[in-house]
């Protein structure tokens, strides 16, 4: 474990093309994490941004925005710092079902390699951007979903998601767009079984560490990057989830 407030400069050795959006960035040192926690990238000139672990030596980066623009653009020998890992990461027993919307598949994909998965839903808005679809369905029962048609069902994860019953897994991990995550919530609570639902948020973070209250969500004033990423549905249905996000000065959107 390294220092809390002070990254650890590592030097990029591999940069993989995945799709047109997304990159992984490989680097020179090994961080001991368990799926779902994250850590917090020092993009430097530019801004330090939370990020999940696709692999021990490795983050894989959307382009949405100034910090992952400027990720996206790094080559081989460049630096960035990395602090962490951060978070708790997810817990799971039983039989377990995965459900992935876009970039959230990252750290569903580091429990998918290490054997944690039986089922797995997974969609995004087209066929270009399924990163890691070829390696999940070599570990897992891979079901995709895509926006316009190009692979799989046409529509909807949560399409997916009603096709089977959820009531014969244990554990319900899933990470994607806040929207979707909500559609499963929804689900969940209609069978009673929201509390095996573990959902990882992407929430806007300063420090990463508990102190700065920037992640901080109502009603409890639960702190995204200590209390979670990942939380269980009995806590979210009665939290600000799905219902408002909080930009960088902390103001409801
Ligand atoms: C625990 C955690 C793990 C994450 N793991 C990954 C990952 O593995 N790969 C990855 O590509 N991204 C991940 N993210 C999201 C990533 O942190 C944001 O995309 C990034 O901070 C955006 O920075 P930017 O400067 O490029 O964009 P900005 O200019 O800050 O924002 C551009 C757009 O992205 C939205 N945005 C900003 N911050 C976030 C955020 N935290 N989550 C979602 N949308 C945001 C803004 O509303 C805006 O629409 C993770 C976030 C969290 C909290
Ligand atoms: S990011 Fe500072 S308290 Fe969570």
């Amino acid at each position: 474990m390294i220092e809390e407030h002070m990254p650890m400069v590592v030097t990029i050795t591999k940069v993989l093309y995945e799709t047109p959006t997304i990159k992984t960035i490989v680097f020179d040192e090994l961080f001991n994490s368990r799926p779902g926690q994250f850590c917090m990238v020092w993009v430097p000139g530019v801004d330090e941004i939370p990020m999940a672990f696709s692999a021990a030596n490795a983050i894989t980066v959307m382009r949405v925005g100034d910090a992952t623009a400027a990720l996206s653009t790094l080559k081989e020998g460049d630096k960035i710092g990395i602090r962490g890992p951060f978070g708790n990461g997810f817990f799971t027993t039983g039989k377990v079902l995965a459900i992935g919307g876009g970039i959230g598949v990252t750290p569903l994909f580091t429990l998918a390699t290490n054997g944690g998965i039986d089922t797995f839903l997974f969609g995004a808005r087209t066929a270009k951007e399924l990163v890691f679809a070829d390696e999940l369905s070599d570990v897992t029962d891979l079901r995709i979903a895509t926006d316009d048609g190009t692979m799989g069902h046409h529509g909807f994860v949560t399409d997916i998601l009603d096709q089977i019953d959820a009531t014969e897994y244990d554990t319900i991990c899933t990470c994607g767009p806040e929207m979707m995550m909500k559609g499963i919530l929804d689900r969940l609570v209609v069978k009673g079984i929201e509390s095996r639902g573990q959902f990882s948020l992407h929430r806007y973070m300063k420090c990463g560490v508990g102190v700065c209250g920037s992640c901080c969500m109502d009603y409890e004033g639960l702190r995204v990057c200590r209390d979670g990423p990942v939380f269980t549905g009995d806590i979210l249905k009665n939290s600000e989830f799905a219902n408002y996000y909080r930009d960088s000065s902390g103001r409801k959107e």
